[in-house]
């Protein structure tokens, strides 16, 4: 599977519609995300707060967890948008949770105006926890 525009653009305007979604009271910072598996399933996302705060769950979480739930595992690629004018990257507690669910996943990040930025975890989470060994 290759990153076509036509996927870049498909999965940026289902991560912009999660973004509605977003059940955001305290913060008011409303996260989407979309997941594309590599047979091309999308599954998307939204940060999804508590009055407790710490209970919260990321945009990005919530849309791995979807393709998770519904059986889908190889995650091709993400999109996380959000209304800042800048990109918003995933924060540590999704990176690590990317890192052991979507590891090669391609991230497309998308600003306020739709503007897209392709990076990747190895970019972003370079160094990761070696934990291998406590699942054998
Ligand atoms: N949030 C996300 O959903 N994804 C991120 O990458 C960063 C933060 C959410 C959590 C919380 O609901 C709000 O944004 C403010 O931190």
């Amino acid at each position: 599977m290759k990153l076509s525009k036509k996927i870049i653009n498909t999965l940026a305007e289902n991560a912009i519609t999660a973004k509605s979604k977003s059940y955001s009271p305290y913060s008011k910072f409303k996260v989407g995300a979309s997941v594309i598996t590599s047979d091309g399933e999308i599954f998307n996302g939204c940060n999804i707060e508590n009055e407790s705060y710490s209970l919260t769950i990321c945009a990005e979480r919530s849309a791995l967890f979807n393709s998770f739930i519904n059986g889908k595992k190889n995650i091709f690629a993400i999109a996380i948008t959000s209304d800042d004018k800048n990109f918003l990257t995933p924060c540590g507690a999704c990176l690590q949770v990317i890192s052991e669910l979507a590891p090669n996943a391609k991230l497309i990040l998308v600003n306020n105006i739709g503007k897209i930025k392709l990076t990747t975890l190895k970019k972003l989470f370079p160094n990761p926890p070696d934990l291998k060994f406590l699942a054998s």
